[in-house]
């Protein structure tokens, strides 16, 4: 209701600059415990727990890749009802990203371009962020995980250090780790969605990782072949999950500025993703569905498609910071 008076004011400043003052405001509610348990309040989230990839979950409902690249903020999300946070894209050396502007959105779809390109403080500063978070009682009581990426600079062939490096500077503060190979916005990334070099990544960060469950994140445009192969590559590694999906490369000659495609026009397209990564890997793997989420139906859809969580974004900047409580919610009496 509130977020319905602020919205206007939000969407007349450019979307980068909404999105840093949200970020802002998030630090400011996380840094303060007796903030963010009155926030949390406010929301009235209610937890419906689960286990999954070995963990609890308080609730599916989880922050997507992106939102939180630098660890700002993770207590403010816990606030706000999401029962998991994943933070990053972080990569091993920090790197400012593509010029602006580059984010963009399209309220006509509730939908968002960006091709931000894996803007982040580094993966050394994320965790010294989460460290003394632990340190000062202000991590929130929810698995918070870690994208990794690989650096701009960084040639394909040699990507999977990157990988390692990131993880293994960040595994020992995350509950689980991702590995990122579907953003559309850095040169050559979704190259590595091969059955053979996925397998290889995920076996070089599970060998950083001290036993913490893998996500291998995938991209929308995979078709039945590639993705069948890339699922096996995924299980002959010993990931513990994938994420589906990643945006939708945009704005090659349909007149979008050039990006990835995240919100609602995503939504079916990653549903029918997961319900194919689903009847593939049976129960070899667990599933977290992202794209286009933002009430309980589109939630609901996602879980019956096979996923075991979901995770939103973009549903976030369209219909406010308590969503996922309100979806919680919804869901919690829709049972
Ligand atoms: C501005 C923006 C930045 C993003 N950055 C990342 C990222 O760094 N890493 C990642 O795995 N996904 C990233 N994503 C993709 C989201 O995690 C998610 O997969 C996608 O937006 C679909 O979910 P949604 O429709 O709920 O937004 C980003 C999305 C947006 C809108």
């Amino acid at each position: 209701m509130i977020y319905r008076l602020i919205r206007p004011i939000l969407f007349c400043l450019d979307a980068e600059r909404a999105h840093n003052l949200a970020i802002s405001t998030a630090g400011f509610i996380g840094n303060r415990p007796r903030l963010t348990r009155f926030v949390r309040r406010l929301g009235r989230t209610v937890d419906r727990p689960k286990e999954v990839a070995g963990l609890h979950f308080p609730n599916v409902v989880g922050l997507a890749g992106g939102m939180d690249k630098n660890a700002a903020a993770p207590a403010a999300w816990w606030s706000f009802g999401f029962g998991f946070v994943e933070l990053g894209t972080v990569t091993p050396q920090p790197q400012p990203g593509n010029d602006k502007p580059r984010m963009f959105r399209e309220p006509k779809n509730d939908a968002i371009i960006n091709r931000m390109g894996f803007n982040n403080d580094g993966a050394f500063v994320v965790r010294a962020r989460l460290t003394t978070q632990q340190r000062l009682g202000l991590r929130p009581p929810i698995p918070l995980g870690v994208s990794v990426g690989k650096n701009k600079n960084t040639p394909v062939e040699e990507a999977a250090r990157d990988y390692r490096v990131a993880a293994e500077a960040v595994a020992k503060v995350a509950d689980f780790l991702s590995i990122n190979v579907s953003s559309p916005n850095t040169a050559g990334l979704r190259s590595l969605q091969s059955a053979g070099t996925v397998a290889h990544l995920v076996s070089e960060v599970r060998a950083v990782a001290g036993g913490k469950p893998i996500f291998v994140k995938l991209a929308p445009e995979l078709d039945a072949q590639e993705l069948e192969s890339v699922l096996e590559g995924c299980v002959s590694a010993g990931a513990a999950g994938i994420i589906a999906t990643n945006t939708l490369a945009v704005g090659q000659d349909d007149g979008r500025p050039q990006g990835g495609l995240s919100g609602r026009p995503l939504r079916e397209i990653a549903r029918s993703r997961v319900a194919s990564i689903r009847r593939f890997c049976g129960d070899r793997m667990a599933i977290i569905g992202c794209g286009g989420i933002d009430d309980v139906d589109s939630a609901q859809t996602m879980l019956d498609a096979g996923a075991d969580l979901i995770q939103l974004y973009t549903g976030l900047v369209y219909k406010g910071p308590f969503l996922p409580a309100r979806i919680s919610r919804d869901l919690a009496h829709s049972i």
